[in-house]
């Protein structure tokens, strides 16, 4: 597995080292990785004859500075989960090698997409995200880059990007990964203590719910319910929504059409993510 830091010394080593024509898979990451991103990595090798992996905790995407500084940092255990997975390239840039001395975020407004749940509660952050997902793709140029749907609304967002600037590459979404427990693999679950990781439980275990509540009740005495779940656990819920899965606009009636619940909530000062496809196909 090679190792760069330098956006230069990529094209260098694509055409020194790998076939002309090889097509390149891209997975880009903030590190801690987990095996969730392996699941991304895995598939991108099976995809592709490349796998270039970034490495990069992006500072314009913390709408919050504690949560900069408690981001977990785990390269040595990194390169090990990239090595297992097969993958060929780490990409390891510095901050100033990314932005160099404008640490800023380009505007991303996409009406309903960037400005709803996460784009509410964490202002700036989808900016930021939007900033160094086109400044990567961008450095390593890849025939398909990998998303988790642990991330829905990033990943429709990252969609959007593509579609809006004609940017020359497939995104191709992943599935949730979740521990045996049912929680979603997160770089944040570390943070997590014994009791915090059981609590942590009740998000994957209300969206199962909730699923199974889908038709028989409205969505708002659903999502009524869910928060109650959420709330009486000790969580502290940021939202619990139940959204068209393409707009991210309220669902108010069941319908025909692609839906998810999105949540977040706080356990233990770990602020955690989670979803449910509940389309009537899923
Ligand atoms: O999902 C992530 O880990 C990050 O948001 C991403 C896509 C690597 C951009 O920093």
């Amino acid at each position: 597995m090679y190792l760069i830091t330098n956006q230069q010394d990529w094209p260098l080593l694509r055409a020194g080292v790998f076939p002309s024509g090889a097509t390149v898979g891209f997975v880009p990451t903030m590190g801690a990785l987990h095996d969730g991103h392996l699941t991304l990595i895995e598939r991108s090798v099976r995809e592709n004859d490349v796998t270039v992996c970034s490495i990069f905790v992006n500072p314009t995407q913390f709408n919050e500075a504690s949560d900069l500084a408690n981001y977990p940092r785990t390269l040595p255990s990194d390169m090990d989960l990239a090595e297992k997975g097969r993958c060929n390239v780490i990409f390891l840039p510095s901050v100033a090698e990314m932005y160099g001395t404008h640490v800023e975020s380009i505007v991303a407004d996409y009406g309903t997409l960037t400005n709803t749940l996460e784009g509410a509660h964490r202002p700036g952050h989808f900016d930021g995200m939007v900033t160094i997902v086109r400044k990567l793709l961008e450095a390593i140029s890849p025939n398909r880059a990998y998303f988790g749907e642990k991330d829905f609304q990033q990943l429709s967002i990252i969609k959007e990007l593509v579609n809006r600037e004609n940017l020359p590459v497939e995104i191709v979404p992943c599935d949730l990964i979740r521990e045996t427990s049912g929680l979603a693999m997160s770089s944040r679950n570390v943070r997590l203590g014994e009791q915090g990781r059981k609590t942590a439980l009740t998000l994957s275990a209300t969206l199962s719910a909730m699923r199974d509540g889908v038709l028989k009740d409205t969505p708002a005495a659903l999502k009524a319910w869910g928060t109650n779940q959420i709330v009486a656990a000790g969580l502290r819920l940021d939202y619990l929504e139940i959204v068209d899965a393409n707009t991210f606009e309220p669902i108010e009636k069941w319908e025909n059409r692609e839906m998810r619940i999105l949540v977040a909530a706080w356990v233990e000062g770990v602020r955690l993510i989670d979803n449910a496809d509940i389309s009537p196909k899923a």
